[in-house]
């Protein structure tokens, strides 16, 4: 969201909130990116406009390499190249969970959000790559983590919807070992259009 779009943002809401008070609950959120070296920033944002927010997801998209920042999920030639630039698909996965970690552990004030978005983002296009990597012990960190820190988890469904990725994030099993862990999960349909939410509600609905 372009940062001039914010406060207009609050105002549609709080205006939906009155209109449709008898009908529907409508909660103010932010998707608020977890980007390494900018936690400052985040901090001073979410102390400014947090106590706006009903709702919020803590996310990682943008992974450091070499003084730039890369959108791992933007496009899948994006991601090939971002591979190639750093040496390896495993290297990507482990500056992944390096980074997701960071987000987990990083004290961004009393308005951190509560929730952690799609752990898994890593895998969207990880049907256009050439070798599976096995990344099952970092989740597993990164859920008990997770527990550590009393962070929900993003149960989310928008990777079901995405031709090279073709499940939740994350997976079924960790979806599992969440509850196990008694992290709470919520599910999202990460929906960027009204078309798409609720996307693959009652294929998740068992899970949770
Ligand atoms: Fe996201």
């Amino acid at each position: 969201m372009d940062f001039n779009q914010l406060e207009s943002y609050f105002t549609d809401l709080n205006r939906l909130k009155k209109q449709y008070e008898k009908d529907i609950v409508i909660s103010t959120g932010l998707e608020i990116d977890f980007i390494s070296g900018f936690e400052q920033d985040t901090i001073s944002f979410l102390n400014t406009y947090g106590m706006y927010l009903d709702d919020s997801i803590l996310s990682v998209h943008f992974l450091p390499f070499q003084n730039t920042y890369t959108c791992i999920d933007y496009s899948k030639s994006t991601f090939l190249e971002f591979i190639k630039h750093v040496g390896s698909q495993e290297a990507v996965y482990k500056l992944y969970y390096k980074t997701l970690m960071d987000s987990i552990t990083s004290p961004l004030g009393i308005y951190k959000p509560k929730r952690i978005g799609h752990i898994t983002l890593v895998h969207k296009f990880q049907h256009a790559l050439p070798e599976k990597v096995d990344d099952h012990k970092e989740i597993i960190s990164i859920l008990s983590e997770m527990k550590n820190q009393q962070l929900q988890l993003d149960v989310n469904s928008a990777g079901l919807a995405k031709p090279y990725c073709f499940e939740s994030y994350p997976a079924p099993p960790y979806i599992q070992l969440a509850k196990q862990l008694e992290v709470p999960v919520v599910f999202g349909s990460d929906a960027h259009n009204a078309e798409d939410l609720h996307q693959f509600y009652k294929e998740l609905k068992l899970y949770l």
